[in-house]
């Protein structure tokens, strides 16, 4: 990794905010990772950027596919569940539905696996290689719907920027 990728500020302007300019966090994710060979530091420094540029989160990392279930990867936040077996919660039917999740209200999800209180909606999309889901990326959000299908299109493309890394 270069200086000047260590040394640069990824958080985007205040005005880009509250909408998150995805152009902007996308190269930032592919600037960032595509010059690290390592998986694990690719997924911490992804998490970083999605903590650092999406408003109204409170939580924001991943879960990886070892031994047939999910086990908590890098992320930002409280401490969270560390197994979740395919097909429960929001993760699990993400990697059983190999679809993206995106759930207005936490509290009407059936299963709904509840890390931190204070979550009311969450998105989850699905990781592959070679076409196996291989985890997911999970943020959750203090407010409901917070999620919308701009954020839906924008972190798809992210996870795909970020699947070439990992
Ligand atoms: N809510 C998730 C569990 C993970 S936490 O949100 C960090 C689920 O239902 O799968």
């Amino acid at each position: 990794m270069t200086d000047e990728t260590l040394t640069k500020d990824y958080r985007l302007s205040a005005s880009a905010r509250p909408q998150t300019d995805y152009a902007d966090l996308n190269s930032a994710v592919k600037a960032v990772t595509s010059i690290c060979p390592y998986r694990i530091a690719n997924l911490a420094n992804a998490a970083a950027l999605l903590w650092e540029n999406l408003r109204d989160i409170n939580w924001a990392g991943f879960y990886m596919m070892e031994g047939g279930k999910l086990v908590l990867g890098p992320f930002q936040g409280k401490i969270a569940c560390t197994e979740i077996e395919v097909g429960s919660g929001v993760c699990g039917t993400a990697v059983a539905t190999d679809s993206t999740q995106l759930v207005e209200d936490v509290h009407c999800f059936s299963g709904h696996i509840a890390c931190d209180s204070a979550s009311n909606s969450e998105i989850v999309v699905p990781l592959r290689k070679c076409g196996t889901v291989i985890g997911v990326l999970d943020i959750d959000s203090p407010s409901f719907a917070r999620f919308s299908e701009e954020d839906r299109t924008g972190l798809e493309e992210f996870a795909r920027l970020l699947e070439r890394a990992i």
